[in-house]
């Protein structure tokens, strides 16, 4: 049984100002992770899913990037209070994607909307 239901990762990362990339931090990646973290205990989810800051996870220009394993999907332009109850209730609980905001490759390595696995 692995220790955590589903395990969020949350890019807090900074660049310096004016990077062509942007970062997470710069977006409110390390307010988005605290979010996802308040509710959490809220909901008494604290010890069967956790959530984590991370550093930079490569999708910076969708930040705040976030990644939820075991499943790996990616979500981008997480920006808002709802965005992150939004996944909770949908993903974490419900176990369906949140398209509006998943984000994947397609076959040339374009970063498209939408979940493709
Ligand atoms: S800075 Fe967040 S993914 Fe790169």
């Amino acid at each position: 049984m692995p220790i955590f239901e589903r395990h969020v990762f949350i890019c807090e990362n900074f660049r310096e100002k004016g990077h062509p990339r942007g970062s997470c931090g710069d977006k409110g990646g390390e307010q988005i992770r605290e979010l996802f973290k308040q509710s959490l205990e809220k909901r008494g989810l604290k010890g069967r899913m956790r959530a984590n800051k991370a550093g930079c996870l490569d999708q910076c220009e969708i930040g705040p990037t976030v990644v939820i394993y075991p499943e790996g999907v990616w979500y981008g332009l997480v920006r808002t209070a709802a965005d992150v109850e939004e996944i909770i209730e949908q993903h974490l609980l419900g176990g369906k994607v949140v398209e509006r905001l998943a984000f994947s490759r397609d076959a040339s390595g374009k970063l498209v909307r939408g979940n493709a696995g």
